[in-house]
Formats: C-alpha cells, sequence, structure tokens
C-alpha cells in the first residue's frame, strides 16, 4: 500500500551530547539516520522520502546518501527551528495525494512489518499512530511533590511513524501555523481538526535515540537482531 514519508533529521541533537547531530552518528558502523533510511529504502510501498535537513550538513548527508545506495530521496529540505517547522517544510515538497507518513531519522528501529497495518489504519480513518502502553507508574506533580498517581491503563507511549492522509496533515499543519500552536508530535496537530486517530500497537525496541545511553540500547538492539 503505497505511501510517502517525510523524514525530520534536522535536529541537534542537544540530550545526546555528542557534539554533533546525533543522526550522523555510527551504530554498528552505519550512521543512525542509515539504519532509519535503509527501512523506508528497502519497503517497495514506499515511493518517496522527503529529508528534511540542516543546509550545512547538506554536502556530508548527501555523500553518506550516494554511498549507502539510498536512491528514493526525492528532497532534501531545509529545516526550520522547531521539529513542526522542519516537517512543515517537508511537506509543502511531497506529491498531494495518498498516505503520507512522518518518521524521525533519530529512532532507527522500525519494524517494516508495522508500516502496513499503520497505512492501512490511515487509508481506512485518515490517522494513525504507533504507540506502546506506558510500563511504569506515571505520577502528576507539582514541583517534586506527588500531586496524584495517573490512571495507567488508558495510557500509551507514542512513537513515529504516524500516519494520515495528505488533507488531514496539511490542514492540521496550516491551522497550528494559523493558531501559533506548538505540538510535540503530528498527531497533536491533527487532534486539533476533531480528527479520529487510531492506535496502532508498536514495539518496544523502535525507540528513539535522545541521550547518551540510548546508544547502548541501540547496540544491544542490533546485537539481538543479528543474532
Ligand atoms: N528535528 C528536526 N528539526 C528540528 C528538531 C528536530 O528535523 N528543528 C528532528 C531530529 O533530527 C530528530 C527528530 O526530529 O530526528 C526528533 O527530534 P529530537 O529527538 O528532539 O532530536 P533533536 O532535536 O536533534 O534533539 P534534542 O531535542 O535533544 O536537541
Ligand atoms: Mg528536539
Amino acid at each position: 500500500m503505497a505511501y510517502q514519508v517525510i523524514i525530520p533529521a534536522a535536529g541537534q541533537g542537544k540530550r545526546m551530547e555528542a557534539g554533533k547531530n546525533k543522526i550522523l552518528l555510527e551504530v554498528n558502523g552505519l550512521p543512525v539516520f542509515i539504519h532509519t533510511l535503509n527501512v523506508f529504502q528497502k519497503d517497495e510501498s514506499c515511493k518517496g522520502i522527503f529529508l528534511a535537513i540542516n543546509p550545512e550538513e547538506e554536502n556530508a548527508l548527501k555523500a553518506i546518501l550516494a554511498e549507502n545506495h539510498i536512491t528514493k530521496v526525492v528532497a532534501l529540505v531545509p529545516g526550520g527551528k522547531e521539529r513542526q517547522y522542519s516537517i512543515f517544510n517537508a511537506l509543502k515538497h511531497v506529491k498531494q495525494e495518498g498516505i503520507v507518513l512522518v518518521h524521525d531519522a533519530a529512532r532507527p528501529f522500525i519494524d517494516k512489518e508495522l508500516i502496513l497495518p499503520l497505512v492501512e489504519a490511515a487509508k481506512e480513518k485518515g490517522a494513525a499512530i504507533l504507540a506502546v502502553p506506558v510500563k511504569d507508574t506515571i505520577k502528576k506533580a507539582a514541583g517534586n511533590i506527588v500531586a496524584k498517581t495517573v490512571e495507567r491503563t488508558s495510557l500509551w507511549a507514542v512513537q513515529t511513524p504516524q500516519a494520515f492522509r495528505f488533507s488531514i496533515l496539511m490542514n492540521a499543519y496550516k491551522k497550528a501555523e494559523q493558531d501559533d500552536f506548538l505540538g510535540t508530535d503530528d498527531a497533536s496537530l491533527v487532534e486539533r481538526l476533531g480528527q479520529e486517530i487510531v492506535i496502532v500497537k508498536g514495539n518496544y525496541d523502535n525507540i528513539k535515540l535522545t541521550t547518551p545511553e540510548d546508544l547502548y540500547f541501540a547496540e544491544a538492539i542490533l546485537r539481538k537482531r543479528q543474532e
């Protein structure tokens, strides 16, 4: 089932504290974003990759893409100050039809098998996200004092990819811009349209590499997959 994918890669990776954009860090000899792009390169349903990048990294990224035979990138688009702006810039280049996925370059372990049900759900209902049930007990607090324990059974930790009909995602981004709304994921923009969003259960190993210890988890996940 055909789709296009926007991949934001234009961050600074501040929390990773690596002194450079974390998507360029190598895990098992390959840059993080190449692990991510390989999944979409190999998925026949993926009809085009729109990569949001830091223009200063353009030459380096192009060389790495060529070296790793990534041929499906149809546009390298300058990123913005926030993830949301990077994605909006890329969305303006996407072919205006069908299903559009958004997937973080920093989330390299997306299971290809999960893309199909996600795309199907988005095709049927308009919007779908990958998420996993929250494992920790979550408390709401005022400062460091517990206010209450949040009921966990209805809580989901949200991942990417997130999948949308093109028109829905574009309307959500236009409305967010009009209202000056900044969300932490794409679905939060789409929710504001009153659009129903389907949750497709994902895998716990679809982690986003965010802080330094995530690199150890990443190596462990790859080791396990190579067994
Ligand atoms: N991203 C982007 N443009 C931005 C910020 C983030 O394209 N202005 C991308 C990142 O490259 C990453 C994804 O969005 O692939 C998820 O963002 P996050 O994990 O927050 O990455 P960074 O913003 O790079 O990290 P940090 O917040 O720690 O600086
Ligand atoms: Mg960030």
